[in-house]
């Protein structure tokens, strides 16, 4: 009989620091085109624990995934002392990440708080490298600070091609115009000002960050069916069995991360 939780190890291709905290590691996996946007894996450290990570990107053709780690505890410090050429035991990919056909023709705005752009960037990079998938794509990030702007070598190309609003919590940003929260920032984006019939917005981040930010949108008039969150809880199984991210009567690891801000709304602790 298969063990649905036993893990495969994969190689590490190559990891680079992001920030002091967070670090981006590249892993062999020939089946990456199995992979949706925003689904995530288990990493599992024999003796030591699993932990769930969103796979920030992956190429089909080339074989590979990526994780952005941050360092937080057991399992993420262990992970921390991996080189490229160790291996990397994994069991995945799990959930329901963001359907591309939700997104396709459409504006798509994404609001992104922090690390909460790692599971979102698969899909940016997949708009920025495939424009004509949707009508328009618009950005708006927020970072605590300039030390914690992740991946800005893409964030920097992907403006070029879209219309962006970073901002920073405190200090200066990329160019220091933008300071303040991602919420007050929502009434300036281009495409709230043009109708929402054929608008989707994507917002990940911190449960707080998603709720107020969804709470700008709607009043707005953005309503809830055009807004999609993803969810980050504590999880242990992955595959439905053990019941550590149920909330109600909701499995996150299955019918999530990535829920509808219509149903997402209504699920609290
Ligand atoms: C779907 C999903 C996607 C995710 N994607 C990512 C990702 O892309 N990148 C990423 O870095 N993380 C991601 N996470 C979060 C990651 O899984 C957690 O940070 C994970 O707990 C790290 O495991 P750990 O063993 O290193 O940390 P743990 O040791 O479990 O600690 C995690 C946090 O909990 C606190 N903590 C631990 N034990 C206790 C306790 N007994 N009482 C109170 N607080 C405690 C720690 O201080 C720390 O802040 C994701 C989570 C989910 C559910
Ligand atoms: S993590 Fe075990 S049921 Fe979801």
């Amino acid at each position: 009989m298969q063990n649905l939780i036993m893990p495969t190890p994969y190689r590490i291709l190559d990891i680079k620091k992001v920030t002091e905290i967070e670090f981006l590691f590249r892993i062999e996996y020939p089946e990456a085109k199995n992979i949706q946007f925003g689904q995530f894996m288990q990493i599992s450290l024999p003796k030591i624990g699993e932990c769930p990570i969103s796979v920030t990107d992956f190429s089909a053709e080339e074989g590979w995934i990526e994780f952005l780690i941050r360092k937080v505890g057991i399992v993420t410090d262990e992970l921390f002392n991996l080189h490229a050429g160790d291996l990397m035991p994994l069991r995945g990919p799990y959930g329901k990440g963001f359907d591309m056909k939700n997104y396709e023709g459409k504006k798509v705005v994404i609001a992104t708080g922090g690390s909460g752009l790692a599971p979102v960037r698969s899909l940016i990079n997949h708009i920025y490298k495939n424009p004509e998938s949707v009508k328009e794509m618009e950005l708006l990030f927020g970072f605590k600070d300039d030390s914690s702007i992740l991946f800005r070598d893409e964030v920097i190309a992907w403006r070029k091609k879209h219309p962006m609003i970073l901002t920073v919590d405190k200090g200066c940003g990329l160019d220091g115009e933008c300071v303040g929260l991602v919420t007050e920032y929502v009434p300036q984006l281009k495409m709230t000002s043009d109708g929402f019939e054929d608008l989707e917005v994507i917002i990940v981040g911190p449960p707080n960050m998603m709720k107020y930010t969804a709470l700008e949108f709607e009043k707005l008039g953005v309503p809830a069916e055009k807004i999609w969150v993803s969810f980050e809880r504590k999880m242990s199984c992955a595959i439905g069995k053990c019941g550590h991210c149920r909330i109600d009567e909701v499995y996150v690891c299955l019918e999530g991360p990535v829920f509808n801000y219509s149903q997402a709304k209504y699920l609290i602790d």
